[in-house]
């Protein structure tokens, strides 16, 4: 069992940076969902993030880091629509595919000649890399802190529920309450000419073409080509992910005594047990997770939910959705 610090002072964040140093891995909160973080330039501390998560080894995890100025280490080029990009959306909720550098080993890029960067916006998180980066740390190593395919912990609760059994007792579960995004980070390959999207999340397309001034291909668009290549290895890309123990339906008449998730404009179905009616696209972002696992704890065995329409974050949710909607 974990140590599971709900008081996180700055003595706090160093004993936890301290303790990824030493190869421990410590769960900590970021905007979009926790992440389950170990020392990226330690081979035995991520190998135990693998082991911890049940995840196959081929899969890369993205390199979180506290500021810019620490993105060099990490790379060997970057387009100069990358560098808007990052100055304009960093720390915030969007991972950077670049070229990497030699320090970006083959245990973090599961043998690819990217790396995924992020600088997140939450304020332990960037405590604990400050911390961490301060005893010599280059980055911090962090896949979300879920079991492989379930859903992704948006609290420090949900980390312990996920992963609990998992944890040694020199692993820490970091608690800084409910993450504010809600789904993970959007993920952009950098290595093109244009930028191209291979996860949809909170900074959409339009916020970068706008930036960019370049038109975004959305390689999660089943249409695309791009998504049918076999050489990128996006694990949230896998249909069946994001997937709470009940089974998903989306966009149907509930039947009675099943859970319902929906925007709150849609009034709740007959006999069914509601497990979210949030009022705002951001909002369902940010409930939808604790909803499914809530439906989870109540032993549903089957969550009907509506889709949000439209684009942006809409766009995010429904990817997710999709993927949840296929099972295990
Ligand atoms: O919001 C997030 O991104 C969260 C928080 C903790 O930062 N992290 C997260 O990590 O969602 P993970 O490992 O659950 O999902 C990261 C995705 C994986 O699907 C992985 O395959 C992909 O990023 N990825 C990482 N490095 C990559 C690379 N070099 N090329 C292509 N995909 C990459
Ligand atoms: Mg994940």
């Amino acid at each position: 069992m974990s140590q599971f610090l709900s008081n996180c002072s700055v003595d706090a964040l160093a004993t936890a940076a301290q303790s990824l140093k030493e190869g421990s891995l410590v769960a900590f909160p970021t905007e979009t969902v926790y992440g389950l973080g170990a020392d990226a330039t330690n081979a035995q501390a991520v190998a135990r993030i693998y082991e911890v998560k049940g995840r196959p080894a081929d899969h890369p995890l993205i390199v979180h880091i506290a500021d810019l100025k620490y993105l060099d280490q990490w790379i060997s080029d970057i387009p100069e629509y990358a560098i808007a990009l990052a100055r304009e959306f960093w720390p915030g909720p969007m991972t950077l595919i670049l070229q990497r550098s030699e320090l970006a080993n083959n245990f973090i890029t599961g043998g690819q000649n990217t790396v995924g960067i992020r600088i997140p916006d939450n304020l332990l998180a960037l405590g604990l890399l400050e911390a961490f980066q301060n005893l010599g740390g280059a980055g911090i190593a962090a896949p979300s802190a879920n079991r492989f395919g379930q859903v992704s912990p948006t609290t420090a609760e949900a980390v312990q529920e996920e992963l609990g059994n998992y944890l040694s007792d020199t692993d820490l579960v970091l608690d800084g309450g409910p993450s504010v995004v809600g789904v993970e980070s959007t993920i952009i390959d950098c290595t093109g000419e244009l930028p191209r999207i291979l996860r949809p999340g909170a900074v959409t397309i339009e916020m970068i073409e706008e930036v960019s001034g370049l038109k975004v291909s959305d390689s999660t668009d089943k249409k695309s080509d791009v998504f049918k290549q076999k050489d990128i290895r996006v694990s949230g890309s896998l249909e069946n992910h994001y997937a709470p123990k009940a089974k998903v339906i989306l966009d149907q008449q509930p039947v009675v005594g099943s859970g319902y998730i929906g925007l709150e404009s849609i009034s709740t179905p007959d006999g069914v047990i509601r497990l979210a009616a949030p009022e705002s696209v951001e909002e369902y972002a940010r409930v939808l997770y604790s909803a499914l696992r809530e439906g989870d704890h109540q032993n549903l065995e089957v969550i009907y939910i509506d889709q949000p329409t439209g684009d942006g974050l809409a766009i995010a949710i429904r990817d997710r959705l999709s993927r949840s909607a296929k099972g295990r």
